[in-house]
Protein backbone atom coordinates (compact mmCIF):
# COMPACT_ATOMS: atom_id res chain seq x y z
CA UNK A 1 0.00 0.00 0.00
CA UNK A 2 1.44 3.62 -1.10
CA UNK A 3 -1.05 5.95 -1.04
CA UNK A 4 -2.22 7.51 2.28
CA UNK A 5 -5.51 8.28 2.57
CA UNK A 6 -5.39 10.84 5.80
CA UNK A 7 -7.37 13.78 6.48
CA UNK A 8 -5.90 16.64 8.47
CA UNK A 9 -8.17 15.53 11.08
CA UNK A 10 -7.43 11.90 11.69
CA UNK A 11 -5.34 12.28 14.64
CA UNK A 12 -6.26 15.58 15.76
CA UNK A 13 -5.11 16.05 19.96
CA UNK A 14 -2.97 12.88 19.90
CA UNK A 15 0.30 12.81 21.42
CA UNK A 16 2.76 9.91 19.79
CA UNK A 17 5.76 9.24 21.06
CA UNK A 18 8.09 7.85 18.51
CA UNK A 19 11.06 5.92 19.26
CA UNK A 20 13.75 4.74 16.91
CA UNK A 21 16.49 2.35 17.08
CA UNK A 22 19.61 1.91 15.10
CA UNK A 23 18.89 0.22 11.55
CA UNK A 24 18.76 1.80 7.71
CA UNK A 25 14.62 1.84 7.87
CA UNK A 26 15.78 4.92 10.55
CA UNK A 27 14.96 6.97 7.29
CA UNK A 28 11.52 5.83 6.35
CA UNK A 29 10.94 7.69 9.87
CA UNK A 30 11.21 11.49 8.90
CA UNK A 31 8.48 10.54 6.52
CA UNK A 32 6.11 9.37 9.27
CA UNK A 33 6.68 12.24 11.60
CA UNK A 34 5.78 14.62 8.46
CA UNK A 35 2.71 12.53 7.86
CA UNK A 36 1.89 12.35 11.93
CA UNK A 37 2.33 16.02 11.58
CA UNK A 38 -0.20 16.66 8.40
CA UNK A 39 -2.93 14.24 10.16
CA UNK A 40 -2.55 16.94 13.02
CA UNK A 41 -0.66 14.78 15.85
CA UNK A 42 1.84 16.11 18.35
CA UNK A 43 4.93 13.90 17.74
CA UNK A 44 7.73 13.68 20.36
CA UNK A 45 11.00 11.90 19.25
CA UNK A 46 13.87 9.85 21.27
CA UNK A 47 16.49 8.22 19.33
CA UNK A 48 19.07 5.66 20.86
CA UNK A 49 22.29 6.12 20.22
CA UNK A 50 22.70 3.83 17.24
CA UNK A 51 20.01 5.40 15.75
CA UNK A 52 21.29 9.28 15.43
CA UNK A 53 23.88 7.76 13.23
CA UNK A 54 21.85 6.81 10.80
CA UNK A 55 19.43 10.08 10.87
CA UNK A 56 20.55 12.86 12.70
CA UNK A 57 18.08 13.92 15.76
CA UNK A 58 18.26 17.84 14.03
CA UNK A 59 15.47 16.24 11.17
CA UNK A 60 13.51 14.98 13.99
CA UNK A 61 13.96 18.32 15.54
CA UNK A 62 12.63 20.64 12.17
CA UNK A 63 10.11 17.89 11.41
CA UNK A 64 8.63 17.05 14.67
CA UNK A 65 9.43 21.08 16.22
CA UNK A 66 10.30 19.41 19.67
CA UNK A 67 14.06 18.79 21.07
CA UNK A 68 14.56 15.04 20.23
CA UNK A 69 15.49 13.16 23.41
CA UNK A 70 18.81 10.82 23.10
CA UNK A 71 20.66 11.20 26.06
CA UNK A 72 19.10 9.85 29.41
CA UNK A 73 21.55 11.47 31.58
CA UNK A 74 21.19 15.09 30.04
CA UNK A 75 21.40 17.84 33.09
CA UNK A 76 19.48 20.28 30.92
CA UNK A 77 16.34 18.18 31.04
CA UNK A 78 13.98 19.86 33.92
CA UNK A 79 13.83 17.72 37.00
CA UNK A 80 16.00 14.72 35.86
CA UNK A 81 12.95 12.69 35.08
CA UNK A 82 12.75 13.17 31.23
CA UNK A 83 11.88 9.07 31.25
CA UNK A 84 8.54 9.62 32.99
CA UNK A 85 7.33 13.23 32.04
CA UNK A 86 8.02 12.15 28.17
CA UNK A 87 5.74 9.22 28.29
CA UNK A 88 3.03 10.41 30.64
CA UNK A 89 1.10 12.87 28.25
CA UNK A 90 1.46 10.17 25.27
CA UNK A 91 -1.58 8.11 23.66
CA UNK A 92 0.71 5.96 22.07
CA UNK A 93 4.60 5.06 21.85
CA UNK A 94 5.56 3.47 18.95
CA UNK A 95 9.39 2.07 18.08
CA UNK A 96 10.15 2.07 14.38
CA UNK A 97 12.51 0.85 13.99
CA UNK A 98 12.90 -1.62 16.33
CA UNK A 99 15.89 -3.24 16.22
CA UNK A 100 16.93 -6.76 17.02
CA UNK A 101 18.70 -5.60 20.17
CA UNK A 102 16.05 -3.38 21.14
CA UNK A 103 13.47 -5.98 20.92
CA UNK A 104 15.74 -8.76 23.07
CA UNK A 105 16.14 -5.67 25.84
CA UNK A 106 12.77 -4.58 26.35
CA UNK A 107 11.31 -8.11 26.52
CA UNK A 108 13.82 -8.61 29.11
CA UNK A 109 12.31 -5.50 30.59
CA UNK A 110 15.82 -3.75 30.35
CA UNK A 111 16.28 -0.01 30.61
CA UNK A 112 19.95 0.84 30.03
CA UNK A 113 19.64 3.60 27.82
CA UNK A 114 16.13 6.74 27.48
CA UNK A 115 14.46 4.91 24.95
CA UNK A 116 14.33 1.13 27.15
CA UNK A 117 13.57 3.37 29.90
CA UNK A 118 11.14 5.29 28.12
CA UNK A 119 9.54 1.86 27.23
CA UNK A 120 9.94 0.63 30.58
CA UNK A 121 8.29 4.15 32.35
CA UNK A 122 5.09 4.70 30.02
CA UNK A 123 1.79 4.38 30.96
CA UNK A 124 0.23 4.17 27.14
CA UNK A 125 -0.05 1.38 24.71
CA UNK A 126 3.32 0.47 22.77
CA UNK A 127 3.93 -0.83 19.11
CA UNK A 128 6.90 -1.63 17.84
CA UNK A 129 7.88 -1.94 14.03
CA UNK A 130 10.70 -4.43 13.70
CA UNK A 131 13.25 -4.06 10.84
CA UNK A 132 16.24 -6.51 10.40
CA UNK A 133 17.82 -9.04 8.31
CA UNK A 134 15.58 -11.97 7.63
CA UNK A 135 17.64 -14.62 9.06
CA UNK A 136 17.78 -12.11 12.34
CA UNK A 137 14.25 -12.12 11.87
CA UNK A 138 13.59 -15.63 12.16
CA UNK A 139 16.41 -16.46 14.63
CA UNK A 140 14.22 -18.22 17.39
CA UNK A 141 15.54 -16.15 19.94
CA UNK A 142 14.10 -13.04 18.01
CA UNK A 143 10.61 -15.50 17.90
CA UNK A 144 10.78 -16.04 21.36
CA UNK A 145 11.29 -11.71 22.24
CA UNK A 146 8.59 -11.25 19.83
CA UNK A 147 6.16 -13.70 21.38
CA UNK A 148 7.55 -12.48 25.25
CA UNK A 149 6.41 -8.59 23.79
CA UNK A 150 2.75 -10.04 22.14
CA UNK A 151 2.09 -11.31 25.76
CA UNK A 152 3.16 -8.23 27.64
CA UNK A 153 0.20 -6.25 25.27
CA UNK A 154 2.63 -4.75 23.10
CA UNK A 155 1.66 -5.15 18.93
CA UNK A 156 3.88 -6.33 16.66
CA UNK A 157 3.71 -4.34 13.42
CA UNK A 158 5.03 -6.07 10.40
CA UNK A 159 7.72 -6.34 9.54
CA UNK A 160 6.81 -6.87 5.45
CA UNK A 161 8.49 -9.09 3.29
CA UNK A 162 10.62 -8.09 0.36
CA UNK A 163 14.33 -6.48 -0.42
CA UNK A 164 16.34 -5.72 2.02
CA UNK A 165 18.80 -2.97 2.24
CA UNK A 166 21.57 -6.02 2.90
CA UNK A 167 20.62 -7.32 -0.91
CA UNK A 168 18.78 -10.19 0.48
CA UNK A 169 15.27 -10.99 0.24
CA UNK A 170 12.57 -11.79 2.97
CA UNK A 171 11.05 -11.11 5.63
CA UNK A 172 12.18 -8.09 8.07
CA UNK A 173 11.50 -4.87 5.97
CA UNK A 174 9.92 -2.53 8.10
CA UNK A 175 6.52 -1.34 7.41
CA UNK A 176 6.16 1.92 5.46
CA UNK A 177 5.70 5.40 6.80
CA UNK A 178 2.05 5.18 5.23
CA UNK A 179 0.89 1.84 6.72
CA UNK A 180 2.26 2.50 10.36
CA UNK A 181 0.50 5.87 9.84
CA UNK A 182 -2.76 3.65 9.51
CA UNK A 183 -1.64 1.54 12.05
CA UNK A 184 -0.89 4.90 14.47
CA UNK A 185 -5.10 5.41 13.07
CA UNK A 186 -6.56 2.53 13.54
CA UNK A 187 -4.97 1.81 16.99
CA UNK A 188 -6.58 5.26 18.73
CA UNK A 189 -9.90 4.92 17.01
CA UNK A 190 -12.41 3.33 19.28
CA UNK A 191 -13.93 0.06 18.30
CA UNK A 192 -17.42 1.31 17.98
CA UNK A 193 -17.89 -1.25 15.40
CA UNK A 194 -16.44 -4.37 16.77
CA UNK A 195 -17.74 -7.72 15.85
CA UNK A 196 -19.44 -6.90 12.77
CA UNK A 197 -18.98 -8.79 9.90
CA UNK A 198 -19.20 -6.33 6.57
CA UNK A 199 -19.63 -6.70 2.67
CA UNK A 200 -19.62 -3.75 0.85
CA UNK A 201 -19.81 -2.92 -2.67
CA UNK A 202 -17.81 -0.48 -4.21
CA UNK A 203 -16.71 1.22 -7.81
CA UNK A 204 -18.37 1.36 -10.74
CA UNK A 205 -19.10 -2.11 -12.69
CA UNK A 206 -17.70 -2.69 -16.23
CA UNK A 207 -20.26 -4.26 -18.53
CA UNK A 208 -18.35 -5.99 -21.61
CA UNK A 209 -19.33 -5.83 -25.22
CA UNK A 210 -16.28 -7.12 -26.80
CA UNK A 211 -12.70 -8.06 -25.44
CA UNK A 212 -11.95 -4.82 -25.24
CA UNK A 213 -15.00 -2.52 -25.15
CA UNK A 214 -17.67 -1.91 -22.25
CA UNK A 215 -20.39 -0.23 -20.17
CA UNK A 216 -19.14 1.86 -17.42
CA UNK A 217 -19.47 5.07 -15.27
CA UNK A 218 -17.41 7.69 -13.69
CA UNK A 219 -17.67 6.32 -9.74
CA UNK A 220 -14.27 6.79 -8.70
CA UNK A 221 -14.53 4.46 -5.53
CA UNK A 222 -13.45 6.86 -3.50
CA UNK A 223 -16.31 7.19 -0.68
CA UNK A 224 -16.62 3.33 -0.97
CA UNK A 225 -13.00 3.00 -0.35
CA UNK A 226 -12.90 5.83 2.56
CA UNK A 227 -15.88 3.84 4.41
CA UNK A 228 -14.37 0.97 3.92
CA UNK A 229 -11.25 2.17 5.79
CA UNK A 230 -13.15 3.77 8.64
CA UNK A 231 -15.08 0.70 9.08
CA UNK A 232 -11.97 -1.40 9.50
CA UNK A 233 -10.55 0.95 12.16
CA UNK A 234 -13.56 1.08 14.05
CA UNK A 235 -13.24 -2.47 14.35
CA UNK A 236 -15.50 -4.21 11.65
CA UNK A 237 -14.24 -7.20 9.70
CA UNK A 238 -14.95 -5.58 6.77
CA UNK A 239 -14.87 -7.39 2.70
CA UNK A 240 -14.67 -5.17 -0.46
CA UNK A 241 -16.20 -6.46 -3.55
CA UNK A 242 -14.46 -3.69 -5.74
CA UNK A 243 -15.27 -2.61 -9.60
CA UNK A 244 -12.31 -1.94 -11.07
CA UNK A 245 -10.54 1.26 -9.25
CA UNK A 246 -7.52 3.05 -9.44
CA UNK A 247 -7.31 2.79 -5.10
CA UNK A 248 -4.76 1.13 -2.58
CA UNK A 249 -6.92 -1.15 -0.71
CA UNK A 250 -7.02 0.22 2.96
CA UNK A 251 -5.08 -1.53 5.82
CA UNK A 252 -7.04 -5.00 6.97
CA UNK A 253 -9.36 -4.80 4.84
CA UNK A 254 -9.86 -7.79 2.65
CA UNK A 255 -10.81 -7.02 -1.08
CA UNK A 256 -12.26 -9.29 -3.85
CA UNK A 257 -11.92 -7.68 -7.43
CA UNK A 258 -14.71 -8.15 -10.07
CA UNK A 259 -15.57 -6.27 -13.20
CA UNK A 260 -19.19 -6.57 -14.04
CA UNK A 261 -22.75 -6.68 -12.06
CA UNK A 262 -23.07 -10.46 -12.31
CA UNK A 263 -19.55 -10.92 -11.05
CA UNK A 264 -20.13 -8.46 -8.23
CA UNK A 265 -23.11 -10.26 -7.45
CA UNK A 266 -21.90 -13.70 -7.60
CA UNK A 267 -18.96 -12.72 -5.08
CA UNK A 268 -21.69 -10.72 -2.58
CA UNK A 269 -24.10 -14.37 -2.57
CA UNK A 270 -20.63 -16.18 -1.72
CA UNK A 271 -19.86 -13.51 1.18
CA UNK A 272 -23.12 -12.46 2.53
CA UNK A 273 -23.81 -15.79 4.52
CA UNK A 274 -22.25 -15.29 8.12
CA UNK A 275 -22.00 -10.67 7.22
CA UNK A 276 -24.29 -8.71 9.92
CA UNK A 277 -23.96 -5.58 7.57
CA UNK A 278 -24.19 -4.79 4.09
CA UNK A 279 -23.24 -2.29 2.19
CA UNK A 280 -24.11 -1.14 -1.08
CA UNK A 281 -21.66 1.95 -2.00
CA UNK A 282 -21.24 0.33 -5.54
CA UNK A 283 -22.45 2.20 -9.09
CA UNK A 284 -23.96 -1.13 -10.70
CA UNK A 285 -24.92 -0.47 -13.83
CA UNK A 286 -28.54 -1.44 -13.99
CA UNK A 287 -28.18 -2.66 -17.71
CA UNK A 288 -25.79 -5.08 -19.60
CA UNK A 289 -25.53 -5.96 -23.56
CA UNK A 290 -27.58 -9.10 -24.37
CA UNK A 291 -24.47 -10.61 -26.23
CA UNK A 292 -20.99 -9.88 -25.47
CA UNK A 293 -18.72 -10.11 -28.67
CA UNK A 294 -15.95 -12.70 -28.42
CA UNK A 295 -13.99 -10.89 -31.07
CA UNK A 296 -12.96 -7.26 -31.26
CA UNK A 297 -16.29 -5.34 -33.03
CA UNK A 298 -15.26 -3.89 -36.47
CA UNK A 299 -16.95 -0.82 -37.81
CA UNK A 300 -17.05 -2.01 -41.55
CA UNK A 301 -19.14 -5.86 -40.74
CA UNK A 302 -22.13 -5.46 -42.21
CA UNK A 303 -24.02 -2.73 -43.90
CA UNK A 304 -26.01 -2.06 -40.61
CA UNK A 305 -22.95 -1.47 -39.10
CA UNK A 306 -21.87 1.43 -41.70
CA UNK A 307 -25.24 2.86 -40.46
CA UNK A 308 -24.73 2.59 -36.50
CA UNK A 309 -24.65 0.02 -34.16
CA UNK A 310 -27.57 -0.33 -31.97
CA UNK A 311 -26.60 -2.46 -28.56
CA UNK A 312 -29.15 -4.42 -27.31
CA UNK A 313 -29.39 -4.57 -23.34
CA UNK A 314 -31.15 -6.59 -20.64
CA UNK A 315 -31.42 -5.37 -16.73
CA UNK A 316 -28.87 -6.82 -14.22
CA UNK A 317 -29.69 -8.16 -11.05
CA UNK A 318 -30.42 -5.64 -8.14
CA UNK A 319 -27.60 -6.92 -5.70
CA UNK A 320 -28.70 -4.46 -3.15
CA UNK A 321 -32.55 -5.45 -3.48
CA UNK A 322 -31.59 -9.24 -3.35
CA UNK A 323 -29.53 -9.16 -0.41
CA UNK A 324 -32.16 -7.20 1.77
CA UNK A 325 -35.12 -10.20 0.88
CA UNK A 326 -33.24 -12.72 2.18
CA UNK A 327 -34.75 -14.32 5.33
CA UNK A 328 -31.57 -13.79 7.50
CA UNK A 329 -30.72 -10.36 5.72
CA UNK A 330 -28.10 -8.08 7.10
CA UNK A 331 -28.36 -4.94 8.06
CA UNK A 332 -28.92 -3.26 4.65
CA UNK A 333 -27.15 0.45 3.89
CA UNK A 334 -28.10 1.90 0.25
CA UNK A 335 -26.39 4.79 -1.24
CA UNK A 336 -28.36 7.14 -3.27
CA UNK A 337 -26.70 9.20 -6.16
CA UNK A 338 -29.47 11.11 -7.73
CA UNK A 339 -29.03 14.78 -9.89
CA UNK A 340 -32.74 16.04 -8.95
CA UNK A 341 -35.61 15.28 -6.44
CA UNK A 342 -32.86 13.99 -3.83
CA UNK A 343 -35.51 13.46 -1.23
CA UNK A 344 -37.96 11.69 -3.59
CA UNK A 345 -35.92 9.58 -5.33
CA UNK A 346 -33.71 8.53 -2.37
CA UNK A 347 -36.68 7.71 0.08
CA UNK A 348 -38.72 5.65 -2.51
CA UNK A 349 -35.40 3.56 -3.40
CA UNK A 350 -34.69 2.78 0.54
CA UNK A 351 -38.92 1.74 0.60
CA UNK A 352 -38.92 0.03 -2.22
CA UNK A 353 -35.81 -2.07 -1.44
CA UNK A 354 -36.95 -2.40 2.04
CA UNK A 355 -33.79 -0.66 3.68
CA UNK A 356 -32.89 0.43 7.25
CA UNK A 357 -31.07 3.20 6.21
CA UNK A 358 -30.22 5.29 2.58
CA UNK A 359 -27.40 7.70 2.12
CA UNK A 360 -28.11 10.30 -0.57
CA UNK A 361 -26.39 12.96 -2.21
CA UNK A 362 -27.17 14.89 -5.45
CA UNK A 363 -24.29 13.82 -7.63
CA UNK A 364 -23.30 17.38 -8.58
CA UNK A 365 -22.04 17.46 -5.40
CA UNK A 366 -20.40 14.15 -5.01
CA UNK A 367 -19.16 11.71 -7.56
CA UNK A 368 -15.50 11.96 -8.03
CA UNK A 369 -14.99 14.96 -5.84
CA UNK A 370 -13.21 14.13 -2.31
CA UNK A 371 -15.77 16.48 -0.93
CA UNK A 372 -19.32 15.10 -0.10
CA UNK A 373 -22.39 16.11 1.12
CA UNK A 374 -24.78 13.50 2.01
CA UNK A 375 -28.14 13.73 3.79
CA UNK A 376 -29.58 9.98 5.57
CA UNK A 377 -32.90 8.46 5.16
CA UNK A 378 -34.36 6.20 7.96
CA UNK A 379 -37.55 5.13 9.33
CA UNK A 380 -37.44 7.84 11.57
CA UNK A 381 -36.75 10.79 8.57
CA UNK A 382 -34.44 12.41 6.82
CA UNK A 383 -30.96 13.85 8.55
CA UNK A 384 -28.48 15.98 6.30
CA UNK A 385 -25.36 15.66 7.38
CA UNK A 386 -22.22 18.89 6.75
CA UNK A 387 -20.47 19.33 3.42
CA UNK A 388 -17.19 17.23 4.66
CA UNK A 389 -13.93 15.48 2.54
CA UNK A 390 -14.72 11.99 2.10
CA UNK A 391 -12.71 10.41 4.84
CA UNK A 392 -14.23 12.58 7.60
CA UNK A 393 -17.74 11.55 6.03
CA UNK A 394 -16.51 8.31 6.46
CA UNK A 395 -15.54 8.80 10.41
CA UNK A 396 -19.57 10.15 10.45
CA UNK A 397 -20.56 7.47 9.25
CA UNK A 398 -19.12 4.84 11.55
CA UNK A 399 -21.05 7.08 14.39
CA UNK A 400 -24.05 6.96 12.60
CA UNK A 401 -24.18 3.39 11.35
CA UNK A 402 -22.81 2.24 15.02
CA UNK A 403 -25.75 3.90 16.72
CA UNK A 404 -28.65 2.76 14.43
CA UNK A 405 -26.72 -1.06 14.88
CA UNK A 406 -27.03 -0.39 18.45
CA UNK A 407 -30.61 0.42 18.47
CA UNK A 408 -31.37 -2.57 15.69
CA UNK A 409 -29.57 -4.89 18.60
N1 LIG B 1 -27.61 -1.37 -6.50
C1 LIG B 1 -27.34 -2.71 -6.51
N2 LIG B 1 -27.52 -3.43 -7.66
C2 LIG B 1 -27.96 -2.85 -8.78
C3 LIG B 1 -28.25 -1.47 -8.76
C4 LIG B 1 -28.05 -0.77 -7.61
O1 LIG B 1 -26.90 -3.25 -5.49
N3 LIG B 1 -28.13 -3.57 -9.86
C5 LIG B 1 -27.46 -0.61 -5.25
C6 LIG B 1 -26.38 0.44 -5.27
O2 LIG B 1 -25.13 -0.07 -4.81
C7 LIG B 1 -26.92 1.51 -4.36
C8 LIG B 1 -28.42 1.45 -4.60
O3 LIG B 1 -28.66 0.12 -5.04
O4 LIG B 1 -26.71 1.21 -3.01
C9 LIG B 1 -28.87 2.41 -5.63
O5 LIG B 1 -30.19 2.18 -5.93
P1 LIG B 1 -30.77 2.15 -7.44
O6 LIG B 1 -32.22 2.38 -7.40
O7 LIG B 1 -30.41 0.93 -8.12
O8 LIG B 1 -30.01 3.34 -7.98
P2 LIG B 1 -29.77 3.65 -9.44
O9 LIG B 1 -29.20 2.51 -10.19
O10 LIG B 1 -28.99 4.91 -9.41
O11 LIG B 1 -31.27 3.85 -9.89
P3 LIG B 1 -31.79 4.78 -11.02
O12 LIG B 1 -30.92 4.46 -12.17
O13 LIG B 1 -33.20 4.38 -11.17
O14 LIG B 1 -31.64 6.16 -10.47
Amino acid sequence: MSVCIQTSTDLAGKKILLGITGGIAAYKCAELVRLLKKSGADVLVGMTDAATRFVTPLTFQALSGHPVAVDAWNPDQGNGMHHIDLTRTADLMVVAPASADFLAKIAQGRADDLLSTLVLARDCPLAVAPAMNRQMWSNPATQRNVAQLRADGISIWGPASGAQACGETGEGRMQEACELLEQIIAALTPKVLAGQRMVMTVGPTFEPLDPVRGITNRSSGQMGYAMARAFGQAGAEVTLVSGPVNLATPLGVRRIDVESAAEMRQAVMREIGNATVFVGVAAVADYRPVNVAEHKLKKTESESAQRGRTIELTTNPDILAEVAALPAAPFCVGFAAESQHLDEYAEAKRRRKKLPLMIGNLVADGLGTTDNQVTLYDDAGRHPLPLLHKADLAKRLVEELAKRLNAAA
